[in-house]
C-alpha cells in the first residue's frame, strides 16, 4: 500500500514572474483552487495518507493553506460561502502534511532525496504539482499507479507520448511491452535531443518509488544541467531489478508553462468548475446499447 507521497515544491516558478515574485508556483489557481490542491485531491484520492512537501524560502502559504483559518472560518461561518471550504477542509482533515526545507536547489533527485526523512522506509508516490493530471470519471492517475505497484511491487513512472520537437523537456524512457500501457525499462535519458531520444515516451510529474531508490540517489552523481536527476537513479534501479512505465488513462496539462495553464484552466473551467460532460463521456452516452 502506498501511504505517503512526496510533493517537491521548493522550485521558483520563474516562468510565472511576476506572479510567483512572492507566491509559490504551487499556489497558482487552477480556477478557484491552486495547483497543490489538485495533486493532494490525486493522492488522497489514490489511498494516501501522509503527505511530505519539500519546501523552500518563502513557501509558507502552502503551509497556510493545509491548515485552519480560524479568522476566516469565524468570518463565513454560517454564510453560503462555508460550501467553498468543504473540498479543503476535507484534504486537511483526511491526511497529515508534513514539511521540510530544500535549502540547495540540486535538482528533482535531490528533492526527492530531502524527502527521505517523510517517508522512511516505505514506497512511496511523487506529486510535481504543476504536472495538473485530470481523468474526469475515472481513477485518478495517482490511483491508477497505485493498483498497478499493488500488483508489480517496483518503482512506477506515468509516461505519455510527445511529439520528437519536445523530447528535450522531459525525461525519456525505452522499454518492453509487459501488457497494454505498460513498459518495462531499459533505458532513460533526461532531457535528450530528438535524436538522442530513445523513444517518444516521456516521463510527467506522477512516480511511485521503492525506497531503495534512497540509497541509489545517495550515490547519484550530478547528470544534465549539473543537478542530481531523479531519471538517472531510476535507470540504476532499472538495471538493478525493474522500472515500470505506465501510459495513464486521463488527460495531462504542463501548469509549468503558460499555455499549458491556460489549457488547463479553460478545461477545468468547462468540465469541473461548470461541470459540463466531456467530449469522451459525451461519446460514451451517444453510444447506443445493444438490446
Ligand atoms: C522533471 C524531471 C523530468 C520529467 C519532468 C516531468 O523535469 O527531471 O525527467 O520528465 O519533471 O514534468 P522538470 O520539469 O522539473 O525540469
Amino acid at each position: 500500500m502506498i501511504k505517503h507521497c512526496l510533493f517537491p515544491a521548493a522550485g521558483y516558478g520563474t516562468r510565472f514572474l511576476p506572479a510567483t515574485k512572492s507566491m509559490p508556483k504551487e499556489m497558482m489557481p487552477i480556477v478557484n483552487k491552486p495547483l497543490i490542491e489538485y495533486g493532494v485531491d490525486e493522492a488522497i484520492q489514490a489511498g494516501v495518507k501522509h503527505m511530505g512537501i519539500v519546501t523552500g524560502r518563502g513557501k509558507h502559504a502552502l503551509m497556510d493553506h493545509f491548515d485552519k483559518n480560524y479568522e476566516l472560518e469565524h468570518q463565513i461561518s454560517g454564510t453560503k460561502k462555508e460550501a467553498l471550504l468543504t473540498d479543503v477542509r476535507a484534504l486537511i482533515q483526511s491526511a497529515s502534511y508534513t514539511y521540510i526545507r530544500q535549502n540547495e536547489m540540486k535538482g528533482l533527485g535531490h528533492a526527492i532525496l530531502t524527502g527521505k526523512q517523510l517517508v522512511g522506509d516505505n514506497p512511496f508516490a511523487v506529486v510535481l504539482a504543476d504536472d495538473l493530471c485530470l481523468n474526469l470519471g475515472g481513477d485518478t492517475v495517482l490511483k491508477q499507479m497505485v493498483e498497478l505497484y499493488n500488483h508489480y511491487r517496483c518503482s512506477i513512472v506515468a509516461v505519455q507520448r510527445v511529439p520528437e520537437t519536445e523530447t528535450h523537456k522531459y525525461g525519456v524512457i525505452s522499454g518492453s511491452k509487459l501488457e497494454s500501457g505498460l513498459f518495462r525499462v531499459d533505458n532513460m535519458v533526461e532531457k535528450p535531443a530528438p535524436e538522442e531520444a530513445p523513444s517518444n515516451m516521456a516521463i510527467i510529474g506522477r512516480y511511485i518509488l521503492t525506497p531503495d531508490i534512497f540509497e541509489i540517489l545517495e550515490n547519484t552523481q550530478p547528470g544534465k544541467g549539473g543537478e542530481i536527476q531523479i531519471t538517472d537513479a531510476l535507470l540504476e534501479q532499472a538495471k538493478r531489478g525493474c522500472v515500470l512505465a505506465y501510459e495513464f488513462e486521463g488527460e495531462r496539462f504542463d501548469c509549468g508553462s503558460v499555455e499549458g495553464y491556460i489549457e488547463a484552466t479553460n478545461y477545468a473551467y468547462q468540465h469541473v468548475y461548470l461541470g459540463k460532460p466531456t467530449e469522451s463521456a459525451e461519446q460514451g452516452q451517444e453510444t447506443p446499447v445493444p438490446a
